[in-house]
């Protein structure tokens, strides 16, 4: 949530920003704006240097749009894209916040939680605030340090953030202060890119790819100073600390939509790719095994592990929940699976016999973060599956996973849940094949794997069809999806693909529970998704499904070629290659990501930004 990105250098800083604020819009985008610190002119009236803060409500084409015929000579400055928290989206209230007297930009991501407090202390020593935002008290506290400090801005700002209590990435600039940019981290990203006589900073690596792959990626309770020849990194005590420079692998960095009309249907497309990624050099074909080199160090405690609690949000605790389903199906564990915005609040008997598994795409999300945090101090293992190199929560474990599924930038989340499935698999196997599993059923499981990418192609190449049949269904304004077992989730997932980007109302439900409720709302207006593949709950799917045509509704099915009950009681089929039980699923939710896409796209929805959510979601 909110885009930050900084720039300090030599070359002019306003394109910089805008092109890194583009790169981050997928953040929050409900208004845009940067801070940017004037070169003194030659003429007698402008000899000073004026902070110069430019921002509107809206995208940042619009910011980019207000920025015709204006000139601005400045060589660092801050920019910011927002997802409202505190205020709604409006002029005063985007980024940046500035002091009264107009020198300092902020900017922030997160929310201070005790920002009243401190309003209501400034007010009375005579701070005039304009916006509703949280962050505008980081502006006036910088302001009232500054002073006390004698103008020296580094102190100042760590001043500020010791005050500060919930979570912040944040940027700061000040007009007296030449070329330099103050950024500090608490619980929201900010990473340095460093550079040729300069230095960048930024919410994500994506944004700094462009200009530098040294990237130096700051932990919680660090601020750091930037300048064009150098940067330095002190921890709140005021220690300097020696920071390791990461170099980013230029495949975790993809520019454009490759000719995709949207991001997303361009993702969808990458599954096949993003798939073989999650798999590559992690199949022992012969053996029948996984290898997972970032689960080697903590292997024995794994293998000591008594039950495992998976814990994650959105798509991600769809994952989990057929997570749940493959882990019980190979290995001995316990499964637990935990919404993370639960978890934390949960009186939770954990201990080191006891391993937490977070995924997350974007290694950011506030909640999952919390909730290993609790778990961590607990004294569970803290394991992940994380998609974004370097964030808090690959930070946080004590061993995990990586994707390896390149930035994944529409917010409906498409390629990544697939690969989360793939990855959850190849743990399974690799603990069951401690425990249960054996040579044979082991090979079953890494030769499945090895198809899936192929069997993605296959049900890819037949997306005009599947655009046909969306389209038949764009005019209904409710849907049921529904599955069971491996492909309850796949109900889950389907429904929310559907509501996020195109607004219309679905609902996910065990196919069971169908008649505990969902079935009242069933009429020849409110068609039903069946995920019908040709596995043992088969003859209970259709049970389930003969009870919506006894009441008029008109089913849509995924099932595999030639299932026969399933083809006579559906109006409509999609088929998709059999693979192994707990595997299908991987597949049976392409056709559903194509399905919402090509109605949110009828619909005319702004399908990689939908109103009102944003791609990492860095608030609890
Ligand atoms: O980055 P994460 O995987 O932790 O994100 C979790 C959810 O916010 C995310 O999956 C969200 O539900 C997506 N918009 C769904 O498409």
């Amino acid at each position: 949530m909110c885009g930050i990105i900084c720039y300090c250098g030599k070359k002019q800083a306003v394109p910089i920003l805008i092109n890194g604020l583009k790169r981050l819009e997928y953040r929050g985008y409900d208004s845009a704006g940067f801070s940017v610190v004037s070169e003194p002119g030659k003429s007698k009236s402008n000899k000073v240097r004026k902070n110069i803060i430019v921002k509107t409500k809206g995208r940042v084409f619009q910011l980019e749009n207000k920025m015709e015929g204006i000139d601005i000579d400045a060589t660092y400055g801050i920019a910011h894209t927002r997802w409202a928290t505190h205020g709604k989206p409006s002029h005063i209230n985007a980024h940046p916040q500035t002091d009264c007297s107009g020198k300092i930009g902020v900017v922030h991501n997160g929310i201070i939680e005790n920002y009243k407090e401190i309003k209501e202390d400034l007010i009375r020593k005579g701070h005039v605030f304009k916006s509703e935002t949280d962050t505008e008290v980081i502006a006036h506290l910088v302001e009232e340090f500054f002073t006390l400090c004698g103008g020296n801005l580094e102190n100042a700002v760590l001043k500020t953030v010791q005050k500060l209590s919930g979570t912040f990435g944040i940027a700061v600039i000040h007009s007296d202060v030449d070329h330099k940019i103050l950024i500090a981290k608490r619980g929201s990203p900010i990473i340095i890119g460093v550079g040729e006589n300069e230095c960048l900073a930024a919410s994500d690596s994506n944004a700094l790819a462009p200009y530098t792959n040294k990237m130096v990626y700051l932990s919680d309770d660090e601020i750091a100073v930037l300048t064009p020849n150098d940067y330095y990194i002190k921890n709140l005590s005021n220690e300097t600390l020696d920071k390791k420079v990461e170099i980013l692998e230029s495949n975790d960095y993809k520019e454009d939509k490759r000719g995709f009309e949207h991001y997303m249907l361009k993702e969808i497309f990458e599954q096949p790719e993003s798939l073989e990624n999650a798999m590559r050099g992690r199949l022992i074909e012969g053996e029948g095994v996984s290898k997972l080199g970032g689960l080697e160090p903590v292997i024995d405690r794994i293998k000591n592990t008594k039950q495992l609690i998976i814990v994650s949000c959105g798509t991600s605790y769809y994952s989990g929940l057929l997570g749940r389903y493959i882990f019980e199906h190979l290995t001995e564990l316990n499964i637990e699976v935990e919404l993370a915005s639960e978890f934390r609040y949960r009186r939770l008997k954990l201990n080191e016999e006891i391993a937490v598994l977070a995924l997350s795409q974007s290694g950011e999300t506030a909640d999952t973060l919390a909730a290993i945090k609790e778990a961590k101090r607990k004294g569970a293992l803290i394991l992940g599956i994380v998609n974004a190199v370097g964030t808090s929560i690959a930070q946080i474990t004590d061993a995990g996973v990586y994707n390896h599924a390149g930035p994944e930038i529409g917010v409906a989340s498409t390629k990544i849940y697939t690969s989360q499935l793939v990855i959850l698999t190849l743990m399974a196997l690799l603990i069951g094949r401690y425990q249960g599993v054996s040579f044979i059923e082991g090979s079953e499981i890494t030769d499945a794997l090895l198809k899936l990418p192929g069997q993605v192609r296959e049900i890819l190449k037949e997306a005009p069809q599947i655009e046909k049949i969306a389209l038949q269904y764009a005019k209904y304004k409710n849907f049921l999806y529904i599955g069971r077992l491996f492909n309850y989730p796949t109900a889950l997932e389907g429904a929310l693909k559907l509501k996020e980007i195109s607004y219309v109302h679905a609902e996910g439900y065990a196919a069971g529970e169908m008649k505990h409720g969902p079935i009242s709302l069933i009429d020849k207006n409110f068609p039903t998704v069946a995920i019908a593949p040709d596995d043992l709950t088969l003859d209970k799917m259709i049970s389930n499904m003969q009870e919506i045509k006894a009441r008029s509704g008109k089913i849509l099915s995924i099932t595999n070629p030639g299932v026969k009950k399933v083809i006579d009681i559906s109006d409509d089929i999609i088929t998709v290659p059999r693979t192994i039980p707990i595997l299908q699923p991987v597949l049976n939710i392409i056709p559903l990501q194509l399905f919402a896409y090509y109605i949110a796209r009828e619909k005319g929805r702004d399908i990689d930004k939908p109103r009102n959510l944003a791609k990492s979601v860095t608030v609890e």
